[in-house]
Order: C-alpha cells, then structure tokens, then sequence
C-alpha cells in the first residue's frame, strides 16, 4: 500500500473539525483527528476506520507549547511525513468593550493566532524540505470586518487573516501553499452556545433566536459544517496559496488568490 498523506486537523471533536476531518479521510488523507478532548476524536477515528479512512486520535491544546511539541512527536512516531495542517481550532467569547481586559484578548490570541502560527512554524521545515504542504486556516468572516461584542475574537481572526497573507507571499513559489477559509455564522456547537445565549437574554425560542444569526448571514442562512469541510477539501486539493475564500450561507466567494 502506498503512504498515505497525513493532515493534522485542529479542533476535530465536534464542529467544523470533525466534518473536515470526515471529508479529508474521504479524499484518502491520513488523518489526525486533535483536540483537548481526544475521547471524542477517538470516536471520530474509529468512525472515519469504520467507512474505511484513515485517522487517529489525538490529544492536543493549541494555546499550550508542550502540548503542541508532544502532538508532533506523537505524529513523527507513526513515521508519516507532515504534509496537511488545518489550523481549525477556535475559542469565541463574548464580552463587552469596557470589559474585555488583557486576559480575554490574550486568550483569544493564544489560541486562535499563536496556536497556528506555532503549528505553522513547526511544519514547515519538513514540508519546504519535502516541497509539498498544504495548509489551510480556518479563519472567519470575523477576520474581515468587524461584529460587535466580540472584539477580542475579532483581533484575533484579523491576525490569523494578516499573517497568512504574509505567509502566502513568503511561500510563493515553495511547493507549499497556505489559505483561509472565512465563514459566517455556522450551524455548529459554537453557533448553538451563542444562540442558547440569546435564548436566555430575550426569552426567544431556540428557532428564533437561530433566526437572529442567520439573517445576519449575508446568505440569509447558516453555513453548513459540509460546506466549509467541502471548502478546506478544495484549497488543499490543489494547493491554493494565497486563496481567501468567504462562505456567507448562499455563496463561496474567492476574495483573493495569488
Ligand atoms: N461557528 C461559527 O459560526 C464560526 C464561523 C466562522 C469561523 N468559525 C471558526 O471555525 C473554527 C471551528 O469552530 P466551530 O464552530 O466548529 O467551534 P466549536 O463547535 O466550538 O468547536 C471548536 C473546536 O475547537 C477545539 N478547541 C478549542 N480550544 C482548543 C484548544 N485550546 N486546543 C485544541 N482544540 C481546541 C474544540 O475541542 P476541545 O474543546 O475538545 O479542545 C472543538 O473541537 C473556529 O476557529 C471558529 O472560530 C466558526
């Protein structure tokens, strides 16, 4: 049997992750299913084996170096190459201006900027050596404009935004391309918490309150969990430096491309 290529997705538990880590292993891609709660991407191996992928669980937190270097060791163990990164793993907390505080803006940052550009740094080396490595962020509309309430989210996904622009230009050429996808609001369990939120601040209805959300899609509705994995599938396929494509719930549209 040939090696396969292996990917390295983020934030696979639940959410977006889990459905780029399906779709990935559906295209033949190795997958490393991370989070913190590696029982649930134990689970999504298993499932992912059980349709015939390849994939495994593993433990991992973004915002914590050690965690980051025993991940990669743990990958380096099954003696694959590190071809595929989807930094895909993100926080979203909300808080008023006058109370968002150093501690809520560096935890976004840690997690949502520093926990891929870590990544990033960490793979690098092997895919320039290689000439081949796809990358893709998943980044968010958030990244792009502006929401209120959450403005530390905000920062940090316009970093994630800015710093794979730069990287793009710097990579041109290399073999290895890295891309962002920017959704708006998605039907994941990020998106539920926000809407239970709502639920208890107004005394909508959970379909309601859902509602909300979705007219704020341009789209007028949510984004699917498929559509992004769909999206991420696309950018690494071909390796897309440079792309920056926007899901707002109707349409995928390419912002940029190199
Ligand atoms: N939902 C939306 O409307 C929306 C829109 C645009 C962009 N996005 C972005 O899409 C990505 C996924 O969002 P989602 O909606 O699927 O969110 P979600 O349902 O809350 O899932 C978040 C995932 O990230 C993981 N995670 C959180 N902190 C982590 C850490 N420190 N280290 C490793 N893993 C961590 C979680 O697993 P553990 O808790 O087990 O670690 C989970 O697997 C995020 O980057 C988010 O900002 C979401």
């Amino acid at each position: 049997m040939t090696q396969p290529k292996s990917v390295l997705v983020t934030g696979a538990s639940r959410g977006i992750g889990a459905a780029i880590a399906r779709s990935l292993a559906r295209e033949g891609w190795f997958v490393f299913a991370a989070a913190r709660s590696k029982s649930e991407c134990d689970v999504l191996a298993r499932e992912i084996a059980a349709t015939g992928g390849r994939a495994e669980g593993l433990e991992l937190d973004v915002g914590d170096v050690s965690s980051i270097t025993h991940a990669i060791d743990r990958m380096k163990d099954r003696d694959l190459t590190l071809d595929g990164l989807v930094n895909n793993a993100g926080i979203a907390i909300s808080a008023p201006l006058v109370h968002v505080g150093e501690d809520l803006v560096e935890k976004h940052l840690r997690v949502n900027f520093h926990g891929p550009r870590r990544l990033i740094e960490a793979f690098l080396p092997e895919m320039r050596r290689q000439k081949f490595g796809r990358i893709v962020n998943v980044a968010s509309s958030a990244g792009l404009r502006g929401y209120k309430y959450v403005s530390a989210y905000c920062a940090s996904k316009h970093a994630l935004v800015g710093y794979s622009r730069a990287a793009a230009d710097e990579l041109a050429g290399s073999g290895v391309s890295i891309a962002c996808v920017c959704p708006h609001y998605v039907d994941s369990p990020m998106t539920a918490a926000s809407v239970q939120r709502i639920v208890e601040k107004t005394g909508r209805s959970v379909d309601e309150a859902r509602a909300v959300l979705a007219e704020q899609n341009p789209g007028g509705k949510l984004v699917t969990v498929e559509e992004v994995a769909a999206t991420v599938v696309d950018l690494m396929g071909d390796g897309r430096n440079g792309w920056l494509v926007e899901l707002d719930g109707a349409t995928s549209r390419v912002l940029e491309r190199r």
